[in-house]
């Protein structure tokens, strides 16, 4: 197969979404809508990425980094002006191109593989992207001649022209040969009222240089939905959502209440485990199996809680460990915790973890019991088996000995357990 570099288009304005932030960095589940589609392009194992934009490209490099090469296009003069500014980027390479649109990132590493596949076993000059649409309104539509080889896309504006209804259209993905796109690229004039260069105009001048034009048909045209205001943006999170919940619900994970359950993408939950209603999960969480989270917990980033545990209502953790067997059961606070097996946290427990510096951690032991209401304030250790009690406040470095008890505040040992 031929080499393959990405260009994503993401210079558009976003006009509609009335925001500071460029469309493509708002974010979907917790994860900017770029990266979706670098990891589409990833999962289907292109490397080689270009991104264009039309400003700002430092609040972009802060998210994505070294996984692109970030191209500025000044004016923004069309798609076709957008494909032409990311030519600088590719100044002697001889393999292909796949463009795929900065705000769709539902096209999926499988949709990728598949167009880049055959582009690549129909030696085709330019293989396009299509779905077909109950309602066409707004998209490229693609006139096909009566044997059905694809001969140009119609833009909305022109559209109305064609008495016919043509209900297939452009997603937007297409890979390319790179010298016949740029060579297309050049007789493309600019098009409608806004004088912009519709990259979509190359199709029409290959077709009449003879050059071969194929195309993919995208089953699902869920995939397809673009990101236009900030009700499409709540549509794409409900579909991401839904896949997610579903994926764990195959998979043995009972969920009570898909409707008002967020769960962001890669969490792994063991089987049997419950997640009851108004749960909120985020991203690098791991959860075993049998436990029971919710309703109405908060698991923040970076958790990782052991088989049979239980996180109940008003419960919120970061960066923390649970051990197997382990219970937090009511309105706690765990921030930067390891909290080992079979403890039991009382309702009302909170760790100090920020101490306006630094955050610091907490450590529970085995089989420890704090009590309900309980303070601690983090760096601070809690032996195996030892007994916090009810709204004790343990200060921070006054560690507490395995099977201890401390009571008060601030908390003192009062007698040390057998
Ligand atoms: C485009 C296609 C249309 C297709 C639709 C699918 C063209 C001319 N039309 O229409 O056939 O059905 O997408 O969603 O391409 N962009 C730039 N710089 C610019 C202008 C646009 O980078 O100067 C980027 C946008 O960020 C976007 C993409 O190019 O990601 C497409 O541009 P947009 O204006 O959204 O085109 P549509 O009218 O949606
Ligand atoms: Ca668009």
């Amino acid at each position: 197969m031929k080499k393959m570099t990405a260009i994503i288009l993401a210079a558009g304005k976003g006009t509609r979404m009335k925001s500071d932030v460029p469309k493509v960095l708002h974010k979907i589940l917790g994860k900017s809508a770029i990266c979706y589609i670098l990891d589409s392009l990833k999962g289907a194992g292109i490397k080689d990425i270009v991104t264009v934009v039309g400003y700002g490209k430092e609040l972009l490099a802060d998210v994505v980094d070294k996984q692109t090469k970030i191209i500025i296009q000044k004016k923004l003069l069309g798609s076709g002006d957008a494909v032409k500014s990311a030519g600088k980027a590719l100044r002697g390479y001889s393999g292909d191109v796949l463009i795929i649109c900065g705000d769709t990132p539902l096209v999926g590493s499988r949709t990728l593989k598949e167009i880049a596949a055959r582009h690549a076993s129909s030696g085709a000059s330019m293989t396009i992207l299509t779905v077909k649409l109950k309602d066409p309104t707004g998209y490229g539509r693609i006139l096909r001649s009566s044997d059905g080889k694809i001969l140009k896309i119609i833009e909305e504006e022109n559209a109305r022209l064609y008495e016919e209804k043509i209900n297939e259209v452009n997603v937007g993905t297409y890979c390319f040969n790179t010298k016949d796109l740029f060579e297309a690229l050049k007789e493309v004039g600019q098009n409608n009222k806004k004088k912009e260069f519709f990259l979509t105009d190359t199709i029409e001048i290959l077709n009449k240089k003879g050059k071969k034009l194929e195309s993919v048909l995208l089953e699902n045209p869920e995939d397809m939905t673009g990101i236009n205001t900030r009700r499409d943006l709540a549509g794409v999170t409900g579909v991401l959502k839904n896949r997610i919940l579903d994926e764990l619900m195959l998979s043995g994970v009972t969920i009570e209440d898909p409707a008002s359950t967020v769960i962001y993408g890669g969490v792994r939950i063991g089987r049997d485990t419950v997640i009851c209603p108004n749960t909120v999960i985020e991203s690098d969480v791991e959860i075993g199996a049998h436990c029971r989270i919710g309703p109405f917990a908060r698991i923040r980033p970076d958790v990782k809680i052991g088989d049979g545990a239980e996180v109940g209502n008003f419960v919120e953790l970061v960066r923390t460990e649970v051990g197997s067997g382990a219970k937090i059961k009511h309105h706690t606070y765990l921030g930067d915790t390891k909290v080992g097996r079979n403890v039991n946290i009382g309702a009302g427990t909170i760790t100090a973890n920020f101490d306006g510096k630094n955050k610091n951690r907490t450590v529970i032991e085995d089989g420890a019991f704090i009590g309900i209401g309980a303070r601690l304030v983090a760096p601070v250790r809690i032996g195996r088996g030892a007994i916090i009690g009810a709204g004790a406040v343990v200060l921070k470095n006054h560690n507490v000995p395995k099977a201890a008890v401390a009571v008060g505040v601030p908390a003192r040992i009062i007698r040390k357990k057998k």
